[in-house]
């Protein structure tokens, strides 16, 4: 049985990762969770997973950690400035481990978009191209979340507001993209792939609908000028950076750069991927049951 392992299993993608890697039957012996706090997993380790610490930035640890390790997840870390070193750094010590698998969470289109944050990724593709160790590279689209992390919002205002225009976006929800990673970590079938995963495209006006229907009040989409739209983002308490970056990424949006026609998530899954609507359906359940709990998400997109 070969043992796998999943970087970032403190965080939500990782975390879903290993509790599928466990759901599909692998002994949860043969899964090691890599966290940087070893008390973030204790959920995990109650389960049998493996628990294991490293940093991104600190090479020994990271060598201890993937002893063994025969399939990796490296779940892209989150740190502006520090990812390539980071990702290369977690490449080399999975090389020097003997692992034969790195599966790498990429973003869509990574070789053609203007994303403010592509160039991360292209570095860490192209270090993966050079490792020797083959790869599988999963160019996710955007998470299903960042639209529906924060529903009370858009029915507080009445409105999304965006700089998307008609840009279509091909999200999928972090537990199909996590789904999709332990599909390629377990059907291991030799050489190197790069998939671009997206669920069914929508726009912000469509979202807009759908969650009309869902939560019976009715919320129009409002399309800025991405300037507009990152000023109204730092008057919502964003710092400066973070609302350009929010601002660029539905810019990028807006050209096309977050679309994907590929049916690779679908054929990963081996089903189709959960759709917008249902995604939505479950946040406002969820805020009928824990109605606060849903509040504006922080997270950056990529
Ligand atoms: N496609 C999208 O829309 C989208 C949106 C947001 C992010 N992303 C990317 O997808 C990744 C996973 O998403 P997520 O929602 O699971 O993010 P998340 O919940 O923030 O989890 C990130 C994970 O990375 C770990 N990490 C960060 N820096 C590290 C380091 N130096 N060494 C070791 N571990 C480190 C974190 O550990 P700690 O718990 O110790 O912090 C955490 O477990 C993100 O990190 C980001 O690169 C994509």
């Amino acid at each position: 049985m070969p043992v796998y392992a999943a970087t970032g299993a403190s965080g939500h993608l990782g975390r879903f990762a290993v509790q599928q890697l466990v759901a599909r039957g692998v002994p949860p012996s043969d899964v090691v969770a890599v966290v940087r706090t070893r008390g973030k997993a204790a959920d995990l380790a109650a389960r049998g997973v493996q628990v294991r610490e490293a940093d991104y930035s600190r090479v020994p640890t990271l060598g201890v950690a993937l002893a063994d390790v025969d399939r990796l997840l490296l779940v892209s870390g989150n740190e502006a400035g520090q990812r390539v070193v980071q990702h290369t750094n977690v490449i080399g010590a999975a090389r020097m481990a003997g692992v034969s698998r790195i599966v790498f969470t990429s973003m869509l289109n990574a070789d053609r978009t203007t994303s403010p944050v592509a160039d991360d990724y292209r570095h860490t593709e192209r270090a993966l191209g050079e490792a020797g160790v083959p790869f599988t590279v999963l160019r996710n689209g955007l998470y299903m979340e960042r639209y529906t992390d924060h529903p009370s919002e858009y029915l507080e205002a009445g409105e999304i507001k965006g700089a998307a225009g008609n840009g279509r976006i091909s999200a999928a929800s972090r537990q199909d993209y996590a789904a999709a990673a332990v599909a390629a970590l377990v059907q291991d079938e030799g050489g190197s792939w790069t998939y671009e995963l997206g669920g069914p495209a929508f726009g912000l006006p469509q979202l807009a609908r759908v969650i009309s229907e869902v939560a019976g009040a009715k919320v129009t989409y409002r399309d800025l000028p991405a300037e507009e739209y990152a000023d109204v983002l730092q008057r919502a308490g964003l710092d400066a950076t973070g609302a350009r970056f929010v601002a660029a990424v539905d810019a990028s949006i807006a050209r096309g750069e977050l679309e994907t026609r590929s049916a690779d998530l679908a054929n990963l899954l081996g089903r189709a991927a959960t759709g917008l609507a249902e995604v939505v359906r479950a946040a406002y359940d969820l805020l009928k049951v824990r109605p606060g709990t849903a509040t504006q998400s922080t997270a950056l997109p990529c």
